[in-house]
C-alpha cells in the first residue's frame, strides 16, 4: 500500500484544467507504483474511449464499449482487475508484453465518464489495496470535474 498516493493525487487535482491535472496524476501513478509499463485515462467521447494523458508506450487511440477491459469496464460501470490478460479472451494488446491490468470507471451522475487504466508486464501485479487507492482517485477525479466543470 502506498500511504502517500492519494494525498499527492488531491494535491494535482488542485489544477483546474482537466488535461494539465490528469498528465500529472498519470506520471504520478508511474513514479509511485512499480513495474508498470503503461499507466493513463481513456476518456469516453461519442460513444467510445478516446485515448487521454499518459504515460507509458504508443497506445490504442479508439477502443469501442463492447471491446477489451476497458469496454467492460465502461459497461459494467465497475473495476476490472486482471491477473492475466491472456486468459482474457477480447483483451486488447496495446503492448504485447502486458500480463496484468487495473482498470476502474470514473463516474459522474451515474455515467462512466472517463477510466484510470494501468497495465504491467507482470502478472498478478495488482492488490485489493492499490484497486481501493484507485478507486479512491476516481472519486476524487469526478470531484474535480464536476467542480471543475470538466471538460474545459
Ligand atoms: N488492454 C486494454 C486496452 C488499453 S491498453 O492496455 C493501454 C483493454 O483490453 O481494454
Amino acid at each position: 500500500m502506498n500511504k502517500y498516493i492519494n494525498k499527492q493525487i488531491k494535491e494535482l487535482l488542485k489544477e483546474e484544467d482537466m488535461i494539465a491535472a490528469l498528465s500529472n496524476i498519470s506520471a504520478c501513478i508511474m513514479e509511485n507504483y512499480e513495474d508498470l509499463n503503461w499507466a493513463g485515462f481513456y476518456l469516453v467521447k461519442n460513444n467510445e474511449l478516446v485515448l487521454g494523458p499518459f504515460q507509458g508506450k504508443v497506445a490504442c487511440t479508439h477502443i469501442p464499449f463492447d471491446k477489451g477491459v476497458c469496454g467492460k469496464c465502461y459497461r459494467d460501470k465497475a473495476t476490472q482487475r486482471i491477473d492475466n490478460v491472456l486468459e482474457i479472451e477480447d483483451h486488447i494488446a496495446c503492448d504485447s508484453n502486458s500480463r496484468s491490468e487495473l482498470c476502474v470507471p470514473v463516474i459522474v451522475d451515474d455515467e462512466v465518464i472517463m477510466e484510470i487504466d494501468l497495465d504491467s508486464p507482470n502478472t498478478n501485479r495488482f492488490t485489493l489495496d492499490e484497486e481501493k487507492e484507485m478507486q479512491e482517485a476516481s472519486l476524487d477525479i469526478a470531484k474535480a470535474y464536476i467542480e471543475n466543470k470538466w471538460p474545459n
